[in-house]
């Protein structure tokens, strides 16, 4: 792979590479636009709440809201909930360890996520936001590992479909690190 630059981790357990792009930054930017298109078509020029999951949403998120029409009313917020650790041993439960700083009743919310896995995380953090009675409910996320779901959760806008591999890079992360990657690379384990 000429041009490609390889990244090592020789203290973790198992030494690993981060290879290819598989989805760069232009193809990003490009389906970032057309679902930011279907957005706007959907919310009908009401005001819109985006809520980005921290923290690997940060990045698509910021992309997101910038392709937003500026006549609309966005407004954004954070949530932060812990990790349920491993997905096999999992009852599903995600704890809350920043909320929402607004009410969100009577709103039209838009859940951002950067990656949709067993669909564990997302699927909890809707029940708790469908308690608290927005206008509409949502969810837009940039990749979906449909592959590996556990449990049902509506994607109302999905960037790419994954394949089962692990991806980093455009907020994703290996132990906290390579978010910073512009492009979504596939590490080779
Ligand atoms: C990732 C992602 C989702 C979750 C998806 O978060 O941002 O929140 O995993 O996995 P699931 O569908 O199997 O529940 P992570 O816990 O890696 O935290 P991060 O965003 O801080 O990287």
């Amino acid at each position: 792979m000429s041009g490609s630059v390889f990244y090592k981790m020789s203290q973790m357990e198992t030494e690993y590479t981060v290879g290819d792009a598989l989805f760069s930054k232009k193809e990003i930017d490009d389906r970032t636009r057309e679902l930011a298109g279907q957005i706007v078509r959907d919310v009908r020029g009401e005001e819109l709440l985006v809520v980005g999951i921290l923290s690997g949403a940060v990045f698509f998120l910021t992309d997101l809201v910038r392709c937003l029409p500026r006549e609309l009313d966005v407004k954004i917020d954070f949530m932060s909930v812990s990790s349920y650790g491993d997905a096999t041993t999992s009852s599903g439960t995600v704890r809350i360890l920043k909320d929402l700083g607004s009410d969100i009743a009577g709103r039209n919310v838009l859940v951002v996520e950067d990656i949709i896995d067993t669909g564990l995380t997302l699927s909890y953090l809707l029940k708790i936001l469908k308690a608290r009675h927005p206008k509409s409910l949502r969810t837009c996320v940039l990749l979906d590992k449909s592959a590996r779901r556990e449990t049902a959760v509506d994607v109302d806008y999905c960037g790419f479909n994954a394949p089962d591999v692990f991806v980093v890079g455009y907020g994703l992360d290996c132990g906290g690190r390579y978010r910073h990657l512009p492009d979504i690379h596939v590490v080779n384990l």
